[in-house]
C-alpha cells in the first residue's frame, strides 16, 4: 500500500483548524479571557423563519408513510431547482436553463469534487491570497500551481497577463480574503482570456449577496463568453446562514465543452456516482430561502452583518488603518499597523484585545502582513470588538 504523497506537501493543518488550536490554548491558559471571534467566517444570526418553517414541514412529511422521500434526486429536487434558477432571473437578472444547475452540499465541498473532472497534468492559476482550499485540493491531486500576485497595487484584483497560461483558473469574487470585488470590465478581460486560453474560469460566487456595487456583477454569466469558459459555484452558508445546515449549487453551461466533451455531463456523472443528493428536509429549506419571503428575511440578516463590516470601516478609519474590502463583502481586510507580520498581529490581538481573526499569510504569501476580519458576528460583541482596538491595542 502507498499513500498519495502529495497530502505530504500540504502545510500541516488546516488554516482555520490551526486558528482553532491555538484559540483552545489561549483559553487554557486564560480561562477567564472574553475571547471575540472574527476568524473564520462562520454565521451567527439563526436561519430565517420561512427556511425553518419549510423544515419543520419537511421533517413531519418524513415521518409518515405517504409522504417520507427515500433517497433524493443526485442534482436535486425540482422545486428547488426551480427556485435557484428564479433566483437568477429575478435577482441577478441571468438565464440559466434548470438542466445546468446541479444541487449540492455547499461551494467548499464543489470547488474541490469538482476537480475529478479534470485531468491531474493541467495547470492551474490561483490568485494569492486566497481561500486556501482551491490550492490545497490541487495540492493533494499533484496538480502544478501557478499564483497569480493580488496585492495593493492592483487593488487585490489581479488580471491577467501573458506570462500566466493556465488550464483552469480560480476566481472568487467578492474574494475570500480580501472583501475586492471584480468589475463586469474586469472579469470580461478575464473571460476573453480564458477563452484565447482554452481554460476553464472555477467562480466561485458564494459571497455575491454581499455585492452593493452595481458595478460587480453577482455571477460570472453576467459577463458576455463566460457561457462559454466557466462554471459558478454558490451556496446558502452565507447567503441564508446554511454553514452547518449544508447546501449549494454549481451551474455549468451545456454548451461549455473540453475535447468535445460536455463539462456538465462529466459533472452530473461525478456526482450521480460519489453523491446522494442534499437530503429532502435541507432542500425544501433552500428553496424557502428563495421565496419571496424567504428573500426578504435573509435581505434583513444580510443587513445586519453589513452593519458589522460599516463599524469596522469607520473605526478603522478613524484610527487611520490601511484596509480593503468591507464595501461588497463580510471581510475587512486589514494592513497589520506598524508593518507587523499576520501572526504577530494575530497574537497581539489575542492577547491585548481577546480578539480572534484570521492572519492573511494563511491564505498565501502575498497575505503576509494582513488580517482578515469577519463580519458575520453579533452587532454587540462586534462593537465591542471595535472598542478594545481603539482603547487597548496602543494604536
Ligand atoms: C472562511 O472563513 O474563509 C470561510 O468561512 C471558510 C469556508 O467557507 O469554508
Amino acid at each position: 500500500m502507498k499513500i498519495n504523497r502529495h497530502y505530504l506537501d500540504l502545510k500541516q493543518s488546516y488554516l482555520f483548524k490551526t486558528i482553532a488550536a491555538k484559540t483552545e490554548d489561549y483559553k487554557k491558559a486564560h480561562p477567564d479571557a472574553d475571547i471575540i471571534r472574527m476568524g473564520i467566517g462562520d454565521v451567527t444570526l439563526p436561519l430565517c423563519p420561512a427556511a425553518v418553517a419549510e423544515m419543520k414541514k419537511a421533517a413531519e412529511e418524513m415521518g409518515h408513510s405517504e409522504s417520507f422521500h427515500g433517497y433524493p434526486e443526485s442534482y436535486g429536487e425540482d422545486f428547488l431547482i426551480n427556485a435557484i434558477q428564479k433566483h437568477y432571473k429575478d435577482h441577478i437578472g441571468v438565464d440559466v436553463n434548470p438542466s445546468e444547475i446541479v444541487v449540492t452540499c455547499g461551494a467548499k465541498e464543489d470547488v474541490s469534487n469538482i476537480l475529478d473532472i479534470f485531468d491531474s497534468d493541467n495547470t492551474v492559476l490561483i490568485p494569492d491570497p486566497v481561500y486556501p482550499v482551491y490550492c490545497d485540493t490541487n495540492i493533494m491531486a499533484g496538480r502544478k500551481i501557478k499564483y497569480i500576485s493580488a496585492s495593493a497595487e492592483n487593488d487585490f484584483l489581479p488580471l491577467p497577463s501573458d506570462n500566466d497560461c493556465g488550464d483552469i483558473i480560480y476566481i472568487c469574487s467578492p474574494n475570500n480574503p480580501t472583501g475586492a470585488a471584480y468589475t463586469r470590465e474586469q472579469l470580461k478581460i478575464w473571460v476573453d482570456f480564458a477563452i484565447a486560453n482554452n481554460a476553464v474560469i472555477l467562480y466561485d460566487a458564494a459571497y455575491e449577496i454581499f455585492i452593493t456595487d452595481k458595478s460587480c456583477p453577482r455571477s460570472i454569466f453576467e459577463v458576455d463568453g463566460a457561457r462559454k469558459c466557466a462554471i459558478e459555484f454558490c451556496s446558502f452558508s452565507k447567503t441564508a446562514g446554511f454553514t452547518g445546515v449544508r447546501c449549494g449549487y454549481t451551474v455549468v453551461p451545456s454548451e461549455l465543452e473540453a475535447d468535445g466533451v460536455r463539462l456538465l455531463d462529466l459533472w452530473k456523472r461525478r456526482q450521480s456516482t460519489k453523491f446522494n443528493g442534499v437530503s429532502y428536509v435541507v432542500q425544501r429549506a433552500a428553496a424557502a430561502v428563495f421565496s419571496d419571503e424567504g428573500y426578504d428575511q435573509i435581505l434583513e440578516n444580510i443587513k445586519y452583518y453589513r452593519r458589522n463590516t460599516e463599524n469596522m470601516m469607520n473605526t478603522f478609519s478613524k484610527l487611520g488603518l490601511e484596509f480593503y474590502g468591507g464595501k461588497n463583502s463580510p471581510y475587512v481586510w486589514l494592513k497589520c499597523p506598524g508593518n507587523m507580520k499576520s501572526w504577530d498581529f494575530f497574537d497581539l490581538m489575542l492577547d491585548k484585545c481577546n480578539i480572534i481573526g484570521t492572519p492573511g499569510e494563511g491564505f498565501g504569501s502575498n497575505g503576509e502582513g494582513y488580517f482578515r476580519l469577519s463580519g458575520f458576528g453579533n452587532n454587540e460583541r462586534t462593537q465591542e470588538a471595535l472598542k478594545r482596538i481603539e482603547t487597548r491595542l496602543g494604536i
